[in-house]
């Protein structure tokens, strides 16, 4: 017998050893038992951190939207599976049973093959968090077609990046979406980047805000008369074990976003295990994670993780703030929430405002609060645990990835004991370590390094779309024989990790993960910039905001810098979105770089952060006299 749910501390720790003596016997058992299959492996795990290659559960065949959906229509059919709450509270809210979604997923599943679309074709999904983004989801998965989900925050610019790069054949978009007060023209982004798309052959229409919209011929089509006219059964597509299940984009540290690829078995036995471990779930509860399905956070625990467990997961499409900041309580108290799962930027934001926009709502459900995408500072844990637990309900400080595909290091609710700013322990199957900057491993207690992992696990994304060897330099080589995270970490006396942050070239912007080079690239198109470069800077409510340096190509009088603010940062709105907009904006006659012409950031970060005491040491520079000048400009 596995031990899928893992109920105090000494179990944590027993099945944690035997993850790591026998982690083939381990991932073995937690399959067999609790999910459906039509063939099983010959083999659980093969691997090679060198090349790297790793396989879970070969020769295994399946169909994901088996195990989330129909093996749960005999005993939960009437459940719901999704929970529907609109951007506007005085729209009902929807409730999806299992039997429905089945319906559903089939009948957009046969929209999809009358669209020609097979299995191993890619589809992007550009849609704003309506029942229809899921239900995207699992029709491509039904026909084996792998879909690539692009948050419908991104710009035009960077949605086709994204189309282009992966080739997808079909587009699945709005036509606009409601955010607070405000609604997004969707498609008319959609139609803004297929101009550069020459493979997208169709587009599926979804109406959810009534607008006019212009519908190309023979390429544009309204999905609901084509869902209305398609049959509701539809045979899933079996499934290996390692065939792609999705691709996901997530930004680095050259200007091209990383097309993640996560494979089908592995991922959902690692997604559905840690949905049920990490948030205590039982069977009448009511799961909500804010998150938005364009991010992994959605992919994993919104839509697979919570549906392979039969659970009921809330999909909620407005903001925080609207109609005004008690709109998460007022959710929690209307849908008996019993686990929340956030970001703390949003708990940073929140907690600004007054207390009497929760004191107005009963938020005895909640038994679970998750944290998720950064760093949770002690005051916001703080707040977040009085205001919001009431003291009672454990926080789950949840370390993890894009990459990772699930939740790696995190308590596990009533079981460990949790500490302010600590993602505690790795969950069973995951064996982290702390590296040096030589490349040794830190072994012991009460030190800090760099967070590699040394195993695989189940749900690790297998390669970068069309890039393997970007994939192995990225996470293969730093450190021989280990993956490495981008993180820095600490570990404490009894074996709590800590994360630091990132110790690369990524800034975490409101939980949002956001490479420099893209942003500068995004800059540098500017007519009047030469070049810039860009550094994080704490900020109370966004964790980090980021401050550009920009070098002007004239630095004649009279030019309008604040004019030119404005347009830089229109520059990044336009080719990545309005997420990476820049905070501040230095103009600086220089950078600092190496005498290889490497931009030191390390001084220019310190410069924003108001830390110039301290510079260590700049006599190796190019172009030393430079930092006076920026320190003296800067904000
Ligand atoms: C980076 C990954 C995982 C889903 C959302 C973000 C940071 C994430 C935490 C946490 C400290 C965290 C890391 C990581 N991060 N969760 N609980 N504590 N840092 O996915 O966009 O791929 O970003 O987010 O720096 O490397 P992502």
């Amino acid at each position: 017998m596995s031990n899928y749910h893992i109920k105090h501390l000494e179990e944590y720790y027993k099945v944690y050893r035997k993850s790591v003596r026998e982690p083939e016997v381990f991932w073995e058992e937690i399959a067999e038992e609790h999910f459906s299959w039509h063939k099983k492996w010959d083999k659980v795990l093969e691997w090679d951190f060198k090349k790297p290659e790793i396989k879970w559960y070969q020769g295994a065949k399946l169909n994901i939207t088996e195990n989330c959906i129909d093996r749960h229509l005999r005993t939960k059919g009437d459940k719901v599976a999704i929970l529907f709450e609109p951007n506007n509270p005085e729209e009902e809210a929807q409730h999806i049973t299992y039997h429905q979604l089945h319906e559903r997923v089939n009948k957009f599943a046969n929209v999809l093959k009358n669209e020609g679309i097979k299995k191993g074709d890619r589809v992007c999904i550009y849609l704003p968090m309506i029942p229809e983004l899921a239900v995207s989801l699992l029709a491509c998965a039904r026909i084996g077609a792998i879909h690539s989900v692009v948050f419908a925050g991104f710009s035009a610019t960077a949605l086709s990046t994204r189309i282009n790069d992966s080739d997808c054949k079909v587009v699945i978009t709005s036509d606009g979406s409601f955010r607070g007060n405000k609604t997004i023209d969707l498609k008319g982004i959609v139609d803004e980047a297929l101009e550069d798309c020459p493979g997208v052959h169709s587009v599926l229409v979804v109406n959810r805000i009534d607008s006019e919209i212009t519908m190309k011929e023979g390429r544009d089509k309204l999905l609901q008369p084509l869902l209305d006219n398609a049959s509701s059964h539809c045979e899933p597509e079996i499934m290996d074990a390692e065939d792609p299940l999705f691709i996901l984009y997530t930004s680095g540290s050259t200007g091209k976003p990383k097309g993640m690829v996560h494979t089908t078995a592995g991922y959902m036995v690692y997604t559905a295990y840690t949905f049920k471990n990490v948030f205590n779930y039982k069977d009448d509860d009511i799961y909500w994670c804010t998150a938005d399905i364009g991010w992994i956070t959605g992919h994993s625990y919104i839509v697979y993780g919570p549906l392979a467990n039969g659970a009921t997961t809330v999909m909620f499409e407005g903001v925080p703030s609207h109609p005004d900041y008690g709109r998460f309580w007022e959710v929690v108290e209307k849908h008996k929430i019993t686990q929340f799962y956030t970001a703390p930027t949003a708990i940073r934001a929140l907690a600004k405002e007054k207390l009497e926009y929760i004191d107005k709502y009963d938020l005895s459900s909640l038994k679970v609060l998750g944290s998720v995408g950064e760093p949770i500072n002690e005051e916001a844990w703080h707040w977040y645990n009085d205001n919001i637990g009431k003291k009672k309900s454990p926080i789950v400080d949840t370390w993890w990835q894009t990459e990772t595909g699930g939740i790696l290091i995190s308590p596990i609710p009533y079981v460990t004991p949790t500490i302010p700013t600590y993602a505690t322990l790795p969950l069973p199957g995951i064996q982290p370590c702390l590296m040096d900057e030589n490349g040794e491993e830190i072994k012991g207690k009460q030190v800090d390094g760099r967070l590699c992992i040394k195993y695989p696990w189940p749900s690790i994304a297998r390669t970068i779309w069309g890039n393997h060897q970007r994939y192995k330099e990225t996470y293969f080589s730093t450190y021989e024989n280990n993956y490495f995270t981008g993180d820095g970490a600490l570990r404490d006396t009894v074996g709590y990790y800590r994360i630091t942050g990132r110790v690369d070239d990524v800034i975490i912007v409101s939980g949002h993960n956001l490479g420099t080079a893209p942003i500068e690239d995004a800059i540098n198109e500017h007519p009047a910039v030469a070049e810039s470069a860009i550094v994080g800077f704490p900020h109370d409510v966004k964790g980090n905001a980021l401050y550009g340096y920009v070098i002007l190509k004239e630095t004649g009088e009279g030019r309008l810098h604040e004019n030119l603010r404005k347009e830089i940062n229109q520059m990044i709105t336009e080719h990545i979105g309005p997420i990476a907009k820049l905070d501040k904006i230095q103009f600086t006659p220089g950078l600092p770089k190496t005498r290889s012409g490497k931009i030191m950031r390390r001084i220019l970060r310190k410069i924003a952060c108001n830390e110039t005491d301290n510079l260590g040491d700049t006599s190796t520079l190019l172009n030393p006299e430079v930092v006076q000048t920026i320190i003296d400009n800067s904000f």
